[in-house]
């Protein structure tokens, strides 16, 4: 099979590309990305020359680009969007771009060339915020933020494709994945490397918002069962199951590293913060689908692996990263 995966530079593309090319050797995949902030080259390293691997550099708003990759492929994979909501907050207009629009080109080639399936990679966040229980696939959509706006508005887009043109698409929405080669705007990964550069955690609002998590590697053997085993048409929710407060997983951090909760900082709350995102799997489930691993032992592992891999962080948190947190927290002190 050939997939064309779409922001595999990035961190879960990336972490579903080694992963399948360990796990289906005879796939061929190639992968499509604009190397964004957030996309990185180092984190395929390994798997740069792998005779079943190929890299494109390109925008999957570009019908130029898109076209001749759609051709040679089977099915596209859609990882790639403007991911951190954050920078939506700041700058909405490029996640409408690369979110809508470019999921828009994804499809229109996909229809045009054939394809059996079309995979998109959505996210829990589309629901909004839920107090009580979990948001099943049929839960109204209430996005919250330009992010997650611009992620229910792709999703929207595929589902009238499905409707209008019988196209074979499916739609993944999984909750908070973490693990290793996530930027480190991200709060798992700010908090482990700011605490080991002995910097203050800047913790939002009161702590007590609640995110369900994910290791990175059971979202992409999930991917891998709803592609092969999916049915087309439908949407699939994807969760951990674990639920933890953002007071209490930056504490289990601050311990593991024995650092001081003194480097706990709160700061302004994020505007339009989501409180709560709790996902019902059963859809998922029923498909063969469970959670593998444990949270609290895979953080674990994911704090040795930045500790491991400090130049790969350092290189990122030198670079863009900096004046992009410089502009963000100007802007948010200042209303
Ligand atoms: P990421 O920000 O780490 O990576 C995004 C990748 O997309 C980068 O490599 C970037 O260069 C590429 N990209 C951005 N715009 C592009 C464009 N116009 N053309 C081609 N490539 C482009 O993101 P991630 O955390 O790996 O998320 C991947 C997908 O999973 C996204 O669709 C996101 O909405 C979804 N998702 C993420 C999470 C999470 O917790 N990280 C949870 C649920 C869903
Ligand atoms: O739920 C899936 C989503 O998870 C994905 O669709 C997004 O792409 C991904 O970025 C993530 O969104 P969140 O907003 O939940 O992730 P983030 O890491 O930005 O924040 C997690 C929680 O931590 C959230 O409640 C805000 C809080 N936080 C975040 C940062 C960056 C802090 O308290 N301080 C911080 O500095």
């Amino acid at each position: 099979m050939k997939l064309l995966v779409t922001g595999g530079a990035g961190f879960i593309g990336s972490n579903f590309i080694r992963y399948m090319i360990r796990e289906h050797p005879d796939y061929q995949i190639i992968n499509l990305d604009k190397l964004t902030y957030a996309g990185n080259p180092d984190n395929l390293r390994d798997i740069e020359s792998h005779p079943n691997y190929r890299f494109v550099q390109g925008d999957i708003c570009d019908p130029a680009a898109v076209e001749p990759l759609a051709k040679a492929a089977d099915l596209i994979l859609n990882f790639a969007a403007e991911t951190h909501v954050d920078r939506s907050i700041l700058e909405p207009g490029g996640f409408i771009q690369t979110d809508v629009f470019g999921t828009y080109v994804l499809l229109e080639a996909a229809k045009r060339n054939n394809h059996e399936r079309y995979i998109q990679i959505s996210t829990d966040e589309v629901y909004g915020s839920i107090d009580r229980g979990a948001f099943t696939e049929a839960s109204p959509l209430h996005p919250n933020s330009p992010y997650a706006a611009s992620k229910a508005a792709g999703d929207l887009l595929v589902q009238s494709y499905v409707r209008t043109y019988g196209f074979p698409a499916i739609i993944t929405r999984s909750s908070n994945n973490f693990g290793p080669y996530q930027y480190p705007e991200k709060v798992i990964p700010l908090f482990i490397t700011n605490a080991l550069e002995d910097k203050p955690l800047p913790l939002y609002g009161d702590g007590q918002n609640i995110r369900d998590w994910i290791y990175v590697i059971d979202n992409c053997a999930a991917i891998d069962l709803v592609l092969h085993r999916g049915r087309p048409g439908e949407v699939y929710n994807i969760g951990g199951g674990s639920e933890r407060t953002n007071i209490g997983l930056t504490r289990f951090i601050l311990n593991e590293l024995g650092k001081p909760v003194g480097l706990i900082q709160y700061v302004k709350d994020r505007s339009g913060h989501d409180r709560r995102y709790a996902l019902d799997c059963g859809k998922v489930a029923a498909l063969g689908f469970k959670a593998r691993h444990v949270f609290e032992d895979d953080l674990l592992e994911t704090i040795r692996w930045y500790q491991e891999h400090a130049p790969w962080w350092q290189k990122i948190k030198s670079g863009e990263f900096q004046k992009y947190y410089d502009r963000m927290y100007a802007k948010r002190e200042n209303g």
